[in-house]
């Protein structure tokens, strides 16, 4: 199998893997990374949702082939439990999950949008979240949640 190549949160990755295969498959069960959930596999839920070269897209159905070269950041990349990112402090401030199986894909598609616009509206965030289900309905609180993170961001 080929050994493809890229930067994963940060550090360098190689992994033999079928071309085809999808990287949220080599991510969760070759790497060991599993905040990126499988929800529908079909690229319309968001729950896989990674960072690649500053863009949120899902990995599901993002062949390994189209992975060489690229910088791929999951949520283990953006804090950590000692030092969470402002979004997932933001998350618990706001109480914006309920089961939390979308929220990983939901904090990368934030991420993702502060990096490109530090002071969104409320119609950008919700613009920026549109291809991520919550089939609990947090959807308001991750609203309030992500522009608290934006002006505490803008604050420091
Ligand atoms: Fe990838 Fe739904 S699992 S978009």
């Amino acid at each position: 199998m080929p050994n493809v190549q890229f930067q994963l949160n940060g550090a360098a990755a190689a992994v033999d893997a079928d071309p085809d295969q999808a990287l949220l498959d080599v991510l969760r069960s070759q790497l060991g990374v599993t905040s990126p959930h499988f929800g529908c596999g079909a690229g319309e839920c968001g729950a896989c949702h990674v960072m690649v070269d500053g863009h949120a897209m899902s990995s599901c159905d993002m062949p390994m082939w189209s992975v060489a070269g690229k910088d791929v950041v999951t949520v283990e990349g953006l804090g950590t439990a000692e030092q969470p990112h402002p979004l997932q402090r933001a998350f618990i401030t706001e109480q914006a999950m309920q089961c939390g199986y979308c929220v990983s894909g939901i904090l990368i598609s934030a991420a993702a949008l502060l990096q490109r616009n530090p002071s969104p509206t409320e119609a950008d965030v919700r613009a920026a979240l549109d291809r991520n289900l919550c089939r609990c309905g947090s959807h308001n609180r991750m609203v309030r949640a992500v522009l608290r993170a934006a002006a505490e961001m803008a604050a420091s």
